[in-house]
């Protein structure tokens, strides 16, 4: 594991898309791992603004989600489906057909898990992941639980996690559950990268760096993966 440190999140963006676009521009159809959440959308800006300047192309890119809500129909404003296109999808030449999400409207997720895992191993996996990281040490929606999970699955979301994105709902309460890649699923992107920033991410930052491999803290299994890079800012990194 990889831990750089930065003055913060615009610094973190510039480095994350710069990465990003070195593997697009390596490997034009290369396979991305994304996420949601507040964290990535700096580095989205950059891809975008590299897009932009004639700096990268994501004319022949596919992607894969790391996680959707349950319960939720596809183009709500609050779906992980939606937050994609606004934040990078439409502001970028990537062809829909590419673009691959786990359906959380499904009645069977444990087909909709093989389909998934299919199609990713269809396209040769995934070359690099981008994860955040919950306060409690949640990568997608992987929580704090007694053992690691393999392939996607559906997952009941924990008081914190519902604590930290019911603000994006208003009044309307959030989804229970949701759809995510398992752990198996992450740990077998050829590279990843996590992102963190602000004080709130250092206790997970810490137990994640110092605290042993545990499924209490799923980002803890990304020690036993052999090529990770973690960007922090100053915050984040304040415990280490
Ligand atoms: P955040 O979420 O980027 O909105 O903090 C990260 C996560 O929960 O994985």
């Amino acid at each position: 594991m990889e831990v750089k440190i930065f003055n913060d999140a615009q610094e973190i963006a510039v480095a994350a898309a710069e990465l990003f676009t070195d593997i697009i521009n390596n490997k034009n159809d290369a396979v991305l791992g994304l996420a949601t959440g507040a964290t990535p959308v700096p580095t989205y800006e950059k891809l975008i603004e590299a897009y932009e300047q004639g700096k990268v192309s994501f004319k022949d890119v596919r992607t894969f989600n790391l996680d959707e809500y349950c319960d939720l129909p596809k183009d709500d404003k609050n779906s992980y489906y939606t937050f994609m296109h606004e934040n990078l999808f439409n502001k970028v030449d990537i062809k829909e057909e590419n673009v691959n999400f786990l359906d959380g409207n499904v009645e069977d997720w444990e087909q909709e898990s093989k389909r998934y895992a299919d199609a990713m191993a269809a396209v040769g996996g995934i070359d690099i992941q981008l994860l955040g990281i919950g306060t409690n040490g949640h990568i997608g929606f992987n929580e704090p639980a007694d053992a690691f999970t393999d392939e996607s699955f559906k997952v009941t979301l924990t008081q914190s996690t519902i604590d930290s994105n019911q603000k994006y709902f208003g009044e309307v309460p959030m989804p229970r559950y949701a759809l995510t890649m398992g752990i198996g699923s992450i740990m077998r992107a050829k590279k990843i990268l996590l992102i963190a920033t602000g004080a709130s991410k250092a206790e997970a930052i810490k137990g994640m760096i110092k605290g042993g491999v545990t499924p209490k803290l799923p980002a803890s299994v990304l020690n036993e993966h052999s090529d990770v890079i973690v960007m922090l800012d100053k915050e984040a990194a304040s415990l280490l």
